[in-house]
């Protein structure tokens, strides 16, 4: 079934949010928290080992009892059957959503058109099982016989960010190969990470799901350059594998077929790190732990699907975005772990949220007449707070903020984490009180600054807060804990973007720049610009003058 094609500004809900939101705009969530002892126990929710607070957010019990009568006037629930039933909901691909099938118990029965994907699934997992265990007991060898010692991820998108950034996160449960990534078509990339590696003991794993992307082509085939320089034409396929769709164009690249590991046209390319693109995770920290990170994703899939909206974490966070997207008119959302091991997680969830939802088309046809997509930023605390937190406390804009922090370390140093996490309680403590001016005067008094001083800096000095955040205190940074993580703004990103009436799951707006690129790599191969206007061609003149 497709998706409802409702615009959300013309439901009930949304008028009465308007009226609702004139209401509170001005109230202070310091009052608000002054006024209910319980108002952390009302907005937060524990499931599993997260414990999600979203009290500290400008809201009250209407508001989210009106924010849920948006999502069910939307159809929200049947929306959900639709996405994890394996219908079109990617109606400009006509294509199914699928990740979630990645991740599901092997006696779940999911439907594309009428054939059950499941066992295809399981194949696969087997095969990177398979393939994990002889590389990682170094069973399965290079060309001159010694086991690997490296590995590249060579892709680029979805096809890098969420291995990059799980391989990363989940350094601790590292094994001894070295992993790498190249992505950018700079040359300069992949000659750096080229520069380290030794052609026997290296593997590379081409990973594109079209396998016709230019930057992806390109580093594949400078790689392999390289690689013939001491090895021979049969050695390439002891070395090289691929995770793509496109059979065909994986072969004439050289690639053994057995090397191959599928992939299907209902994954995503930015939630495709549950399928074989996640094959360097595996490889980095074993089947096992790369199976806990499915595992963890499955069980978060399994509460959005079945808890009540009101208990149900990507639900209301997506709700919440709505909130200040569209009421308060935020432009962006900061995401700050107060873990080092999730420094990517922001351009992971950039690309996530912002090639999903940057959308200005309904899925009606017309142009929509309000925002859509969130702009994501963000880094780890403490790093995050003395760098551009200065603006999120006393900027002019309002930036919604997700602290993720854990309650135990992994390597056990109390010392260093009760710091890390005193810093993310007084952060997010601050950004709802704020400083006020009698705070600030007592501090001027007790330090004895004359009357004329203190009247000078005191505007400087008093913070309004009232900033909205929502806090995920989670138990430790785990395979499962972190694959809940993921799924959880994977739900969050189709919530909000069904909640938009648009189509979250293509990608047209990245197309174009692709198509020019290719015609003006042509002029560049001709010396020869043609016709574009004034800026780009005076530019190509000049590139093409001095290069
Ligand atoms: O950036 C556009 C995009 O199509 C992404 O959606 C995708 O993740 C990336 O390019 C890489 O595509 P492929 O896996 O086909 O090489």
């Amino acid at each position: 079934m497709a998706l409802s094609t409702l615009n959300p500004t013309k439901t009930a809900s949304w008028k009465k949010l308007e009226k609702h939101f004139e209401e509170l705009k001005n109230v202070s969530m310091q009052e608000m928290f002054k006024q209910d002892a319980t108002r952390a126990e009302k907005f937060s929710i524990l499931w599993n080992d997260f414990l999600i607070d979203y009290s500290k957010n400008i809201i009250n019990k209407e508001t989210i009892a009106l924010l849920l009568e948006l999502a069910n006037e939307m159809g929200l629930k049947s929306g959900i059957e639709d996405y994890f039933g394996g219908g079109i909901i990617n109606q400009t691909e006509n294509r199914a959503v699928l990740h979630t099938a990645l991740r599901a118990k092997e006696s779940e029965v999911i439907n594309v058109n009428g054939v059950n994907v499941i066992p295809e699934v399981y194949e696969v997992k087997n095969k990177i099982k398979a393939f994990t265990n002889e590389v990682t007991s170094g069973k399965r060898t290079g060309y001159t016989g010694k086991a690997f010692t490296d590995v590249v991820n060579i892709g680029i998108g979805g096809s890098d960010l969420g291995p990059a950034m799980v391989v990363e996160a989940l350094q601790y449960y590292k094994n001894d190969l070295n992993v790498h990534f190249v992505s950018n078509v700079d040359g300069d990339h992949v000659n750096e990470i080229i520069k380290k590696l030794n052609p026997e003991t290296t593997l590379f794993v081409i990973v594109s799901k079209t396998f016709t992307t230019q930057e992806t082509l390109t580093n594949s085939e400078t790689i392999r350059k390289w690689f013939l320089q001491s090895a021979s034409q049969e050695d390439v396929a002891k070395h090289f594998v691929a995770v793509s769709t496109n059979l065909q164009k994986v072969t004439e690249f050289g690639i053994n077929p057995d090397n191959v590991f599928p992939m299907w046209d209902w994954v995503g390319g930015r939630f495709s790190l549950w399928s074989a693109v996640g094959l360097s995770i595996s490889l980095a920290v074993g089947f096992d732990n790369f199976e806990e990170l499915l595992n963890g994703a499955n069980e978060m899939d399994e509460h959005f699907k079945t808890a009540d909206f009101d208990r149900n974490i990507p639900v209301v966070l997506a709700l919440l975005s709505v909130w200040y997207n569209n009421f308060f008119g935020a432009e962006s959302e900061a995401l700050i772990p107060y873990t080092q091991y999730l420094q990517k997680l922001a351009p992971y969830l950039q690309q996530g949220t912002m090639e999903s939802n940057g959308k200005s088309v309904g899925r009606d046809g017309k142009e929509v007449d309000y925002q859509t997509g969130t702009i994501i930023w963000g880094e780890p605390g403490t790093n995050a707070q003395h760098a551009f937190f200065q603006l999120i406390h006393q900027g002019t804009k309002l930036i919604p903020t997700d602290f993720i922090g854990y309650v135990q370390p992994l390597y056990g140093d109390n010392n260093h984490h009760d710091k890390l996490m005193s810093n993310f309680f007084a952060q997010t403590e601050a950004l709802l009180n704020g400083k006020e001016e009698a705070k600030v005067q007592a501090e001027f008094d007790k330090k004895g600054l004359s009357a004329e001083a203190a009247a000078f800096l005191l505007p400087f000095k008093v913070f309004a807060g009232n900033k909205p955040t929502n806090t995920f205190l989670i138990q430790k940074l785990t395979p499962k804990s972190l694959g809940s993580l993921i799924s959880l703004y994977e739900h969050k990103i189709f919530v909000q973007g069904f909640i938009w009436n648009i189509f979250s799951y293509d990608q047209w707006g990245v197309e174009l720049g692709k198509q020019l690129a290719n015609s003006i790599l042509d002029e560049i191969n001709s010396n020869e610009v043609k016709n574009h206007d004034s800026s780009t061609a005076s530019l190509l003149s000049h590139f093409l003058r001095n290069k």
